[in-house]
Protein backbone atom coordinates (compact mmCIF):
# COMPACT_ATOMS: atom_id res chain seq x y z
CA UNK A 1 0.00 0.00 0.00
CA UNK A 2 1.02 3.64 -1.00
CA UNK A 3 0.52 6.62 2.11
CA UNK A 4 -2.10 8.84 1.80
CA UNK A 5 -1.64 12.39 2.55
CA UNK A 6 -4.27 15.09 2.75
CA UNK A 7 -4.68 19.04 2.81
CA UNK A 8 -6.92 21.33 4.77
CA UNK A 9 -7.65 25.05 5.44
CA UNK A 10 -10.00 27.83 4.91
CA UNK A 11 -9.74 29.54 1.52
CA UNK A 12 -6.19 31.18 0.62
CA UNK A 13 -4.58 29.42 3.33
CA UNK A 14 -1.74 28.46 1.43
CA UNK A 15 -2.08 24.85 1.10
CA UNK A 16 -2.05 25.04 -2.59
CA UNK A 17 1.29 26.67 -2.70
CA UNK A 18 3.19 23.75 -0.11
CA UNK A 19 1.50 20.85 -2.16
CA UNK A 20 3.51 21.82 -5.22
CA UNK A 21 6.68 22.80 -3.59
CA UNK A 22 5.91 19.27 -1.66
CA UNK A 23 5.03 17.41 -4.71
CA UNK A 24 8.88 18.43 -6.46
CA UNK A 25 10.70 18.06 -3.03
CA UNK A 26 9.81 14.52 -3.17
CA UNK A 27 10.37 13.66 -7.24
CA UNK A 28 13.68 15.76 -6.79
CA UNK A 29 14.13 12.46 -4.14
CA UNK A 30 13.14 10.33 -6.67
CA UNK A 31 9.74 9.67 -4.10
CA UNK A 32 7.09 8.94 -6.68
CA UNK A 33 3.69 11.01 -5.79
CA UNK A 34 0.71 11.69 -7.32
CA UNK A 35 -0.74 14.74 -7.05
CA UNK A 36 -4.59 15.56 -6.96
CA UNK A 37 -7.56 17.81 -5.81
CA UNK A 38 -10.82 17.71 -4.24
CA UNK A 39 -13.60 18.73 -5.98
CA UNK A 40 -11.60 17.08 -9.22
CA UNK A 41 -9.34 15.38 -10.04
CA UNK A 42 -10.40 13.68 -12.97
CA UNK A 43 -12.20 14.60 -15.44
CA UNK A 44 -15.96 13.61 -14.58
CA UNK A 45 -15.54 14.83 -10.53
CA UNK A 46 -14.33 18.03 -12.84
CA UNK A 47 -17.23 18.44 -13.99
CA UNK A 48 -18.91 18.14 -10.76
CA UNK A 49 -16.42 20.78 -9.55
CA UNK A 50 -17.66 23.11 -12.08
CA UNK A 51 -21.13 22.95 -10.78
CA UNK A 52 -20.52 23.14 -6.86
CA UNK A 53 -17.52 26.51 -7.13
CA UNK A 54 -19.86 28.08 -10.36
CA UNK A 55 -20.98 31.13 -8.12
CA UNK A 56 -24.30 31.19 -10.58
CA UNK A 57 -25.30 28.23 -8.76
CA UNK A 58 -26.12 30.39 -5.83
CA UNK A 59 -29.26 28.19 -5.29
CA UNK A 60 -27.91 25.24 -5.20
CA UNK A 61 -29.54 23.51 -2.02
CA UNK A 62 -27.16 22.13 0.96
CA UNK A 63 -28.04 18.61 0.71
CA UNK A 64 -27.40 18.86 -3.24
CA UNK A 65 -23.98 20.31 -2.95
CA UNK A 66 -23.68 17.59 -0.24
CA UNK A 67 -24.01 14.71 -2.87
CA UNK A 68 -22.37 16.39 -5.61
CA UNK A 69 -19.23 16.15 -2.96
CA UNK A 70 -19.68 13.02 -2.33
CA UNK A 71 -20.15 11.72 -5.98
CA UNK A 72 -17.40 13.43 -7.14
CA UNK A 73 -15.11 11.87 -4.18
CA UNK A 74 -16.52 8.41 -5.21
CA UNK A 75 -15.71 8.88 -8.77
CA UNK A 76 -12.14 10.51 -7.67
CA UNK A 77 -11.29 7.44 -5.02
CA UNK A 78 -12.30 5.04 -7.51
CA UNK A 79 -10.49 6.23 -10.87
CA UNK A 80 -7.13 8.06 -9.20
CA UNK A 81 -6.87 7.26 -5.61
CA UNK A 82 -7.58 3.73 -4.72
CA UNK A 83 -5.35 2.53 -7.52
CA UNK A 84 -2.51 4.49 -6.81
CA UNK A 85 -2.64 3.30 -3.05
CA UNK A 86 -2.78 0.14 -4.16
CA UNK A 87 -0.02 0.78 -7.03
CA UNK A 88 2.21 1.61 -4.17
CA UNK A 89 2.51 5.31 -4.88
CA UNK A 90 2.30 8.38 -1.91
CA UNK A 91 -1.13 10.53 -3.06
CA UNK A 92 -1.24 14.37 -2.27
CA UNK A 93 -4.43 15.14 -2.28
CA UNK A 94 -5.77 19.19 -1.79
CA UNK A 95 -8.60 18.77 0.28
CA UNK A 96 -10.25 15.65 1.01
CA UNK A 97 -13.59 14.09 3.36
CA UNK A 98 -12.16 16.37 6.08
CA UNK A 99 -13.41 19.52 3.82
CA UNK A 100 -17.26 17.89 3.55
CA UNK A 101 -17.39 18.04 7.58
CA UNK A 102 -15.72 21.47 7.89
CA UNK A 103 -17.87 22.98 5.02
CA UNK A 104 -21.09 20.73 5.17
CA UNK A 105 -21.54 20.49 8.90
CA UNK A 106 -19.89 22.79 10.73
CA UNK A 107 -20.77 25.48 7.80
CA UNK A 108 -23.60 24.68 6.30
CA UNK A 109 -25.29 22.89 9.10
CA UNK A 110 -26.05 19.85 7.99
CA UNK A 111 -26.24 16.86 10.39
CA UNK A 112 -22.66 15.11 11.17
CA UNK A 113 -24.10 11.84 11.17
CA UNK A 114 -25.25 12.22 7.55
CA UNK A 115 -21.86 13.71 6.58
CA UNK A 116 -20.23 10.59 8.09
CA UNK A 117 -21.95 7.99 6.04
CA UNK A 118 -22.09 9.71 2.78
CA UNK A 119 -18.14 9.37 3.69
CA UNK A 120 -18.03 6.31 4.26
CA UNK A 121 -19.20 5.56 1.16
CA UNK A 122 -17.66 7.78 -1.12
CA UNK A 123 -14.06 6.78 0.24
CA UNK A 124 -14.42 3.01 -0.33
CA UNK A 125 -12.50 2.37 3.09
CA UNK A 126 -9.73 5.11 1.76
CA UNK A 127 -8.87 7.09 4.50
CA UNK A 128 -5.64 9.63 4.67
CA UNK A 129 -2.70 8.45 6.72
CA UNK A 130 -1.45 12.35 7.47
CA UNK A 131 -3.44 15.33 7.07
CA UNK A 132 -2.12 18.43 6.92
CA UNK A 133 -3.98 21.14 8.40
CA UNK A 134 -3.16 25.16 7.37
CA UNK A 135 -4.76 27.00 10.54
CA UNK A 136 -5.19 31.00 8.85
CA UNK A 137 -7.64 33.65 10.06
CA UNK A 138 -10.76 33.69 7.26
CA UNK A 139 -10.44 37.36 7.07
CA UNK A 140 -6.48 37.05 5.76
CA UNK A 141 -7.39 33.73 3.70
CA UNK A 142 -10.25 35.15 1.71
CA UNK A 143 -8.49 38.64 0.36
CA UNK A 144 -5.59 36.07 -0.48
CA UNK A 145 -8.09 33.52 -2.59
CA UNK A 146 -10.41 36.72 -3.85
CA UNK A 147 -7.33 38.73 -5.25
CA UNK A 148 -6.17 34.94 -6.57
CA UNK A 149 -9.47 34.67 -8.29
CA UNK A 150 -8.96 38.35 -9.92
CA UNK A 151 -6.07 38.03 -11.30
CA UNK A 152 -6.88 34.75 -12.69
CA UNK A 153 -8.13 33.98 -16.60
CA UNK A 154 -10.09 30.97 -15.79
CA UNK A 155 -13.70 30.86 -14.59
CA UNK A 156 -14.71 32.38 -11.42
CA UNK A 157 -14.56 29.63 -9.10
CA UNK A 158 -15.91 31.95 -6.15
CA UNK A 159 -19.04 30.30 -4.84
CA UNK A 160 -17.49 30.07 -1.54
CA UNK A 161 -15.51 33.05 -1.29
CA UNK A 162 -19.03 35.01 -1.13
CA UNK A 163 -20.26 33.59 1.76
CA UNK A 164 -20.38 35.29 4.98
CA UNK A 165 -17.64 35.39 7.23
CA UNK A 166 -18.95 33.63 10.22
CA UNK A 167 -19.42 30.74 7.60
CA UNK A 168 -15.76 30.83 7.10
CA UNK A 169 -15.16 30.91 11.08
CA UNK A 170 -17.38 27.95 11.23
CA UNK A 171 -15.27 26.04 8.67
CA UNK A 172 -12.25 27.22 10.51
CA UNK A 173 -13.32 25.89 13.85
CA UNK A 174 -14.73 22.61 12.24
CA UNK A 175 -11.35 22.17 10.91
CA UNK A 176 -9.25 23.06 14.43
CA UNK A 177 -12.10 20.59 16.28
CA UNK A 178 -11.15 17.74 13.88
CA UNK A 179 -7.36 17.70 14.42
CA UNK A 180 -8.09 17.83 18.11
CA UNK A 181 -9.99 14.84 17.82
CA UNK A 182 -7.44 13.04 15.66
CA UNK A 183 -4.05 14.49 17.06
CA UNK A 184 -2.19 11.50 15.74
CA UNK A 185 -3.19 12.03 11.97
CA UNK A 186 -3.57 15.49 12.02
CA UNK A 187 -0.44 18.21 11.72
CA UNK A 188 -1.04 21.84 11.69
CA UNK A 189 0.84 24.21 10.53
CA UNK A 190 0.21 28.45 11.03
CA UNK A 191 -0.59 29.51 7.95
CA UNK A 192 0.43 33.34 8.37
CA UNK A 193 4.18 31.79 8.48
CA UNK A 194 6.45 32.36 5.82
CA UNK A 195 6.38 29.94 2.75
CA UNK A 196 9.83 28.62 3.82
CA UNK A 197 9.21 28.06 7.31
CA UNK A 198 5.83 26.12 6.28
CA UNK A 199 7.81 24.17 4.00
CA UNK A 200 10.32 22.83 5.88
CA UNK A 201 7.76 22.08 8.72
CA UNK A 202 6.06 19.95 6.04
CA UNK A 203 8.52 18.32 4.32
CA UNK A 204 10.59 17.18 7.79
CA UNK A 205 7.02 15.60 8.78
CA UNK A 206 6.45 14.06 5.77
CA UNK A 207 9.82 12.51 5.58
CA UNK A 208 9.59 11.27 9.27
CA UNK A 209 6.52 9.71 8.56
CA UNK A 210 6.09 7.92 5.31
CA UNK A 211 7.55 4.43 5.22
CA UNK A 212 10.52 3.58 4.53
CA UNK A 213 10.17 1.07 1.46
CA UNK A 214 8.44 4.31 -0.03
CA UNK A 215 11.45 6.45 -0.01
CA UNK A 216 12.92 5.54 -3.60
CA UNK A 217 10.37 4.24 -5.75
CA UNK A 218 11.94 4.67 -8.87
P1 LIG B 1 -10.36 24.72 -3.41
O1 LIG B 1 -10.68 26.17 -3.49
O2 LIG B 1 -9.39 24.38 -2.35
O3 LIG B 1 -10.07 24.09 -4.72
O4 LIG B 1 -11.71 24.00 -2.87
C1 LIG B 1 -12.89 24.16 -3.49
C2 LIG B 1 -13.99 24.62 -2.57
O5 LIG B 1 -14.84 23.51 -2.24
C3 LIG B 1 -13.56 25.23 -1.25
O6 LIG B 1 -14.32 26.40 -1.07
C4 LIG B 1 -13.98 24.21 -0.21
C5 LIG B 1 -15.13 23.51 -0.86
N1 LIG B 1 -15.32 22.11 -0.44
C6 LIG B 1 -16.44 21.76 0.31
O7 LIG B 1 -17.25 22.62 0.66
N2 LIG B 1 -16.62 20.45 0.64
C7 LIG B 1 -15.75 19.46 0.23
O8 LIG B 1 -15.97 18.29 0.55
C8 LIG B 1 -14.60 19.84 -0.55
C9 LIG B 1 -13.65 18.79 -1.02
C10 LIG B 1 -14.42 21.16 -0.85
Amino acid sequence: MGYFITFEGVEGCGKTTQIKLLSDFLSARNIQAVLTREPGGCPIADKIRAILLDAENRDLSPLAELMLYGAARAQHVTEVIAPALSGGKIVLCDRFCDATVAYQSFGRGIDRDVIDSLNHHACQGVSPDLTVLFDCDPRVGLERALRRIEASSGPREERFELEALAFHERVRAGYLQLASDQPGRFFVVNGADTIENIFSAISRQVLLRIPENLHAVC
